[in-house]
């Protein structure tokens, strides 16, 4: 097991480099499978996830260069296998096969994706959304096996304008004939990064980013290259340790406008940030003020940055409530700041922060991904020594982080127990 330790109260000076969007890069690589050719991606960010989806690919027979970044992904040679449960279980984005295997194959067969601990995460609507194009599904425990004699444009309504049922449908419309809509389609940036990737390869794709999406069937896609969009929730997350601990910490590679309800919450808060079109420069800001918190999908408040800004909120001078509304098991970060001595209130989705209070270290386990990311943060500010076990899911979403923060001056090393 992977252990974090962090000593606290080093300020962060210097520069810190955005990487690609994990949640753009793992749609990014399944999409590779709908075209026949080589298709390159740059931007692609050094993390556990990218690992697990280019082992699925060789599984697929597809060949993958990686250098610096860039992934050379040759799909000539591709075999439609089935996708192993260990494979499958490793992250939440290996579902995108799905979509992209019955796409290009009309057929797919792999097990119930993996992904962070943070609710039931069922696909109910990436399924239905193949069946409204034709798909047959059968379910075997936990293998499902989709094939569809022809994929036919229909009109799509989701129930949730959830980003992997929008990712997934699109994949498995781009081929189908005749045109597909989407409606109440997820408006996230990275779906924007994916369309723009798809359309590159010949497909004809309108309205991504928006809420209605129309897909006009084509015949084939073939060779193309994107770059992965900066990564807003590694963005936010240092951002949220710069209003902390931050002297002059520079973080750089951002598209300030995929964060604009979030820097506009911090700046509600009074933290005092400088913006300009790729930097945020942040200075530790001790007189914060208590904010109410409630994320919601995109353009709102991300879910993905609810627990880093926890942290945000311990420091705050007053009573801040937040609000967690898309998943409903996101809050395993609470008890561990409760253990720092945090005092905060919370049932189900809800929590109430009692700030402003000093935070010591204790020993802390990460229950997610993100949690994981708002224990260091709070790791970076409490007296003492921060011990963080089940250090993988912080792996996960994070390229470097341990040399990214020791870089700009935090105490933080990483051994494995
Ligand atoms: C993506 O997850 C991201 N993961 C998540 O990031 C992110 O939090 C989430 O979108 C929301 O922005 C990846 O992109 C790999 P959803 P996804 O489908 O696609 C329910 C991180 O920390 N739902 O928008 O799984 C679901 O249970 C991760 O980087 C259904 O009910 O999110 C959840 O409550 C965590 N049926 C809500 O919708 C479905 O078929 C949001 O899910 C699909 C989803």
């Amino acid at each position: 097991m992977k252990r974090i330790i962090i000593e606290g109260n080093h300020s962060l000076t210097g520069t810190i480099k955005i990487g690609g969007a994990k949640n753009s890069a793992v749609a990014l690589i399944p999409a590779c499978v709908l075209a026949s050719g080589e298709l390159t991606i740059k931007n692609v960010p050094n993390i556990s996830d990218k690992d697990a989806l280019i082992e699925i690919l060789n599984l697929l027979n597809v060949s993958v260069k990686e250098e610096d970044g860039i992934l050379k992904i040759n799909t000539l040679k591709i075999k439609n296998n089935i996708i192993d449960e260990e494979l499958s279980n490793k992250l939440r984005a290996s579902y995108y096969f799905m979509g992209a295997l019955l796409g290009r194959f009309k057929k797919a067969e792999i097990y119930f994706p993996g992904g962070c601990n943070i609710g039931s995460r069922p696909i109910d609507l990436h399924l239905k959304g193949f069946e409204a194009l034709g798909a047959k599904i059968i379910k075997e425990d936990t293998k499902y096996i989709i094939t569809a004699d022809n994929l036919k444009g229909a009109n799509i309504y989701l129930d949730f304008a959830s980003v992997g049922a929008t990712i997934n449908i699109l994949f498995a419309a781009v081929m189908a004939s005749g045109t597909t809509i989407i409606n109440n389609a997820a408006r996230e940036v990275e779906i924007e990064n994916i369309a723009e990737f798809l359309n590159k390869m010949g497909a004809n794709i309108q309205g991504a980013g928006t809420e209605t999406i129309v897909i006009n069937g084509v015949k084939e896609l073939h060779s193309a290259e994107i770059e992965v969009i900066p990564d807003r929730i590694e963005a936010g997350t240092y951002i949220i340790m710069g209003s902390l601990i931050g002297k002059n910490l520079i973080i750089d590679g951002v598209n300030p406008n995929h964060l604009t309800v979030v820097l506009n919450k911090l700046k509600e808060m009074g933290v005092k940030l400088k913006v300009t079109d790729h930097q945020v420069i942040l200075n530790r800001t001790s007189n914060l003020k208590a904010v109410n918190v409630r994320t919601s999908v995109y353009p709102g408040f991300p879910t993905d940055l609810g627990q880093p800004m926890s942290v945000l909120l311990t420091q705050a001078k007053g009573i801040s409530q937040f609000e967690e509304t898309i998943f409903e098991n996101r809050m395993g970060h609470v008890p561990n700041l409760q253990k720092m001595g945090a005092v905060i209130e919370y049932e189900r989705q809800h929590a109430t922060f009692h700030g402003k209070c000093s935070l010591h270290g204790a020993e802390l386990i990460a229950t997610d991904l993100r949690s994981g990311a708002a224990l260091v943060t709070a790791g970076l500010i409490a007296k003492g020594i921060t011990i963080i076990n089940d250090a993988e899911h912080i792996l996960r979403g994070y390229e470097r982080i341990i040399h990214k923060l020791s870089n700009v001056g935090a105490k933080i090393e990483i051994v494995e127990v």
